[in-house]
């Protein structure tokens, strides 16, 4: 019996996908390459010796879909197939929902055709909306202030209502707070599109000298140093906690819902300090306006993944900066 992995060549998949084949579960990818690279499965048997199976394909695709399940005994589904710019999801609403909530429709109805009823679902911290006060915990209300916001609020909806629909069904979102750093050996990593818009991968574009300069936006924040403050996470802690969501499922009647994130808040220029000491190379950076639809702070409340999940994330701000650094350096050009 294999975990089906969506979007398993990604940034947040593949290192889920080595974690999960290292822990002895087989493992299937399927993914249309729209964001990934074919490489990834042969960088996974570099570090695992095993290449999990691959199916190039968009799950919009039902009946491709349901081939596939016909071929395969799958017992459940890690779904992290999805489009995930913020900015492109503005300009390109209807491609965001089809993609995003149509794809998630077609997984769950091919899913309950083969009576295969446990998956998990990629959520994100940004279901909290603007509203919510740091730390956000899991019975917060949800809203969202962009159509990728609102495609992950709309999902979350839809499953909890499919959950509650037949008690056959069992059901886990995980709300990824910052998701950064990358597998220690440097074969696996985030390989943003064009011009990075999350802070790590243009931290590292700059310290190789790709980009001049990072532009930090805001430093007049109600925050200690006045920038923006997040929940950065190992993508290493975030697999692992993938594992332990796997394990939850079993016991787990319906629907429910948990943060992954370390509970702690670090500022721009604790990113960049940390980053410049641990990795010995310089930063530069100026001071801009505020990004607009950006929050002062964000981060979890992590008591629920701790105590039902049995899960907390381990690697330290050092780490995260120290990985992100060494696959950049080993693939200064990607994959
Ligand atoms: P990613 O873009 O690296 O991976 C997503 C993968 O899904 C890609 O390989 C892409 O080719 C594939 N894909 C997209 N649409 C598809 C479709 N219709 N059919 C088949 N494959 C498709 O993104 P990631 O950073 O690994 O994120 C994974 C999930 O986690 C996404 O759902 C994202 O919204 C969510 N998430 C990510 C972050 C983050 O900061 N990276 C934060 C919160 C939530
Ligand atoms: C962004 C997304 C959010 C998504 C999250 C996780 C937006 C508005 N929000 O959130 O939906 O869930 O990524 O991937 O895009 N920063 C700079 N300079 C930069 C880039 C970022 O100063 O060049 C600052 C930001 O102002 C913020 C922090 O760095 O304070 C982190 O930014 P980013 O990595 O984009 O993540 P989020 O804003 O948390």
């Amino acid at each position: 019996m294999a975990i089906l992995i969506t979007g398993g060549s990604g940034y947040i998949g593949s290192h889920t996908a080595v974690e999960l084949i290292q822990a002895g579960y087989e493992v299937i990818i399927v993914d249309n390459l729209s964001n990934s690279k074919p490489e990834v499965c042969n960088r996974i048997k570099e570090i695992t010796g095993i290449k999990p199976k691959f199916y190039e394909l968009n799950l919009l695709n039902e009946a491709g879909l349901n081939q596939l399940f016909d071929n395969e005994v799958i017992e459940s589904v890690i779904h992290f197939a999805g489009y995930k710019a913020v900015g492109e999801s503005v300009d390109k609403p209807l491609a965001y929902y089809e993609n995003n909530v149509t794809s998630t429709i077609n997984l769950c109805k091919v899913m309950q055709a083969h009576q295969v009823n446990k998956l998990i679902f990629s959520s994100s911290a940004t279901v909290y909306g603007q509203d919510g006060i740091s730390p956000l915990v899991e019975t917060l209300p949800l809203s969202a202030t962009n159509p990728y916001g609102n495609s992950k609020v709309i999902i979350e909806n839809i499953l909890k209502d499919l959950s509650a629909s037949n008690p056959k069904w069992q059901i886990t979102s995980l709300r990824y707070f910052n998701p950064i750093g990358a597998h220690q050996s440097g074969l696996i990593g985030e390989e943003p599109s064009g011009i990075p818009n999350n802070l790590l991968p243009f931290i590292t574009q700059v310290a190789i000298g790709k980009m001049v300069k990072l532009a930090v936006f805001g430093n007049d924040y109600d925050t200690p140093d006045g920038t923006g403050v997040r929940d950065y996470i190992h993508v290493l802690d975030l697999a692992k906690g993938h594992i332990a969501a796997l394990n939850q499922l079993e016991e787990q009647k319906g629907y429910d819902v948990f943060n992954l994130g370390t509970g702690k808040g670090c500022s721009v220029l604790d990113i960049i300090s940390t980053f410049e000491l641990v990795n010995q190379v310089s930063v530069p950076y100026m001071v801009v306006e505020r990004r607009p639809g950006d929050i002062a702070a964000c981060y979890a409340d992590t008591h629920k993944a701790e105590q039902v999940l049995g899960w907390q994330a381990l690697y330290t701000l050092e780490d995260m900066c120290r990985d992100s650094w060494n696959w950049q350096k080993k693939n200064p050009d990607g994959y």
